[in-house]
């Protein structure tokens, strides 16, 4: 055991049980709602290589970061990146001056918001160090999980109207009727938003083992076997090889720079990385499992569901000769008409069977965003489980009621929309696409990007790499091979820092 663990901390049940909820908090609405979709609107094949490139380079070393220093550290987020540096250093106070003078540069060009963050983020960093990665796993939650309760929400509805035969719909004005009447009424939308937040409390109430663990253990097979069941119905319809082709055959021709921007992001939103819940996951797990095997097994099963959910979509959509660039309706107005015209009258059976999947895909992410507030609640802050659970819950559900009356546009929000278009000259969409883009677009990958940079300069690579075997502390284990270390080093201190910047300036136009 290593000398650092206390004993007293809740821990998984086993080895299975971290593989399960790591791999439910990764596999969720991003593999079976957004990567269709996403994939849909960018054209296919190279999308879909491009995203698997930045899981392989950018996403797998930075879980590795993640998941080692939380179970070196053994305690929640906040509490282990400042264990590795517990009063700034020089270089950090270095860091800090140049954000505090590049946050004075903003606001005199009035970039007001900007400034102002950058601002707080600056003075944080010179009082608190790198704490201040933990206080943004403990704070991106809230932007995440209140727009991913609404779509979460969306599917339990889904799921009901299936079985309620209230899918019966065959085109897409029907489609879109039904649609409506479940995301543009306030009452309607926001009842079903806070019953699947109140699922995930109830989870998080009942703590890691008896709650996330026992939950994951039951729902994910679950969620497999629907998932093959939905495969062989969708690949045996004609001319379903359409779809398979576009799925896979890249065309780097449709491939625009903000799809690369989006393929990256989506890779850390997909593999739950860049804002250190692999942390607080990994903060809960004996020294006794290995973590490179188990980092391996969980990005093969996130990567594996996302391209078996193409497999059920997309044939699918080819075979009816449905529009694929829907963008988030995608799922929700679709699919239920594919099922019934190919299904006949067990419709409804493969609708509902389509969002229970969908459901429990949410269900089991959405227990984990929560989970890493909670575990900074409790750890650094001393709430108690319980009272972290609810507290942390109605926050992130009251942000998430303003997703939910805010879809389509900001027209239930006004003032919001002013103050944002003042603090950062514009508001694009509306609250619920903000909270999206704003996420995996940008909080994920430069929390990613601050990750690789911390670990791999800051507390060195050889200490993630000392980590990855069972009891890195014990007296037999060996030191880790040059191998291992030149490769691990490369990768996190390197490649995937270049990776992230490359793709940001690609996408501001300047490479
Ligand atoms: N990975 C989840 C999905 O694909 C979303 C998610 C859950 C997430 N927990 C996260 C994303 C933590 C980033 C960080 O739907």
């Amino acid at each position: 055991m290593s000398g650092n663990a206390r004993t007293s901390r809740e821990k998984w049940g086993g080895n299975i049980g971290f593989i399960l909820a790591a791999a439910g908090s990764a596999v969720g609405l991003g593999n079976v709602w957004r990567f269709p979709f996403i994939t849909g609107q960018n054209g296919g094949g190279a999308f879909v290589l491009v995203y698997l490139l930045c899981v392989l380079l950018i996403g797998l070393p930075i879980m590795i970061c993640e998941t080692t220093v939380g179970r070196w550290a053994q305690s929640d987020p906040i509490g282990a990146f400042g264990k590795i540096e517990p009063t700034p250093g020089r270089r950090t106070r270095t860091v800090a001056v140049l954000l505090f003078l590049s946050a004075a540069a903003l606001l005199v060009c009035r970039h007001y918001g900007q400034g102002a963050i950058l601002m707080i983020l600056s003075l944080t960093l010179a009082v608190r160090g790198w704490r201040i990665i933990g206080y943004f796993s403990a704070l991106v939650p809230l932007v995440i999980l209140s727009y991913y309760g609404t779509v979460g929400g969306w599917t339990i509805a889904y799921f009901f109207k299936g079985l309620a035969h209230s899918l019966n719909f065959t085109t897409t004005e029907g489609a879109a009727e039904v649609f409506h009447s479940v995301e543009a009424i306030p009452g309607v939308s926001v009842s079903y938003q806070l019953g699947f937040m109140s699922l995930c409390a109830v989870t998080i109430w009942f703590g890691v083992r008896q709650g996330i663990e026992l939950v994951s253990k039951l729902l994910l097979p679950l969620l497999f076997l629907l998932l093959v069941v939905l495969i062989i119905r969708s690949v045996t319809l004609p001319n379903s090889g359409e779809g398979i082709r576009f799925l896979l055959y890249p065309d780097f021709g449709k491939l625009s720079a903000e799809g690369i921007l989006l393929a990256m992001g989506h890779a850390f939103f997909s593999l739950s990385v860049g804002l250190g819940l692999l942390t607080a996951y990994g903060s809960y797990l004996d020294a006794d499992k290995n973590i490179l095997t188990n980092s391996l097994i969980i990005v093969t099963l996130d990567t594996g569901i996302a391209l078996l959910s193409g497999l059920v979509i997309f044939p699918a959509l080819f075979s009816v000769g449905m529009p694929i660039d829907q963008g988030p309706k995608l799922v929700f107005q679709i699919m239920p008409i594919i099922f019934n015209s190919i299904g006949g009258s067990f419709g409804w059976f493969w609708s509902s069977s389509f969002f229970l999947l969908l459901t429990i895909a949410a269900l089991t992410s959405g227990i984990s965003l929560l989970e890493v507030t909670v575990c900074c609640l409790v750890d650094h802050f001393h709430f108690k489980r319980r009272s972290a659970t609810v507290l942390a819950a109605a926050v992130i559900s009251a942000i998430g009621v303003l997703c939910s009356i805010s879809f389509d546009d900001w027209s239930r929000l006004p003032a919001l929309q002013r103050a944002i278009t003042f603090l950062f000259g514009g508001a694009k969409g509306s609250m619920f696409d903000m909270a999206d883009k704003l996420s995996s677009s940008y909080l994920l990958p430069i929390g990613g990007l601050v990750i690789s940079l911390f670990i791999g300069w800051g507390w060195g690579t050889d200490n993630v790499v000392r980590q990855l075997p069972a009891h890195p502390a014990a007296a037999d284990t060996p030191e880790p091979s040059l191998a291992a270390r030149l490769f691990w080093g490369i990768a996190i201190r390197v490649v995937a820092p270049a990776a992230i910047i490359i793709v940001f300036l690609h996408t501001i136009g300047w490479l």
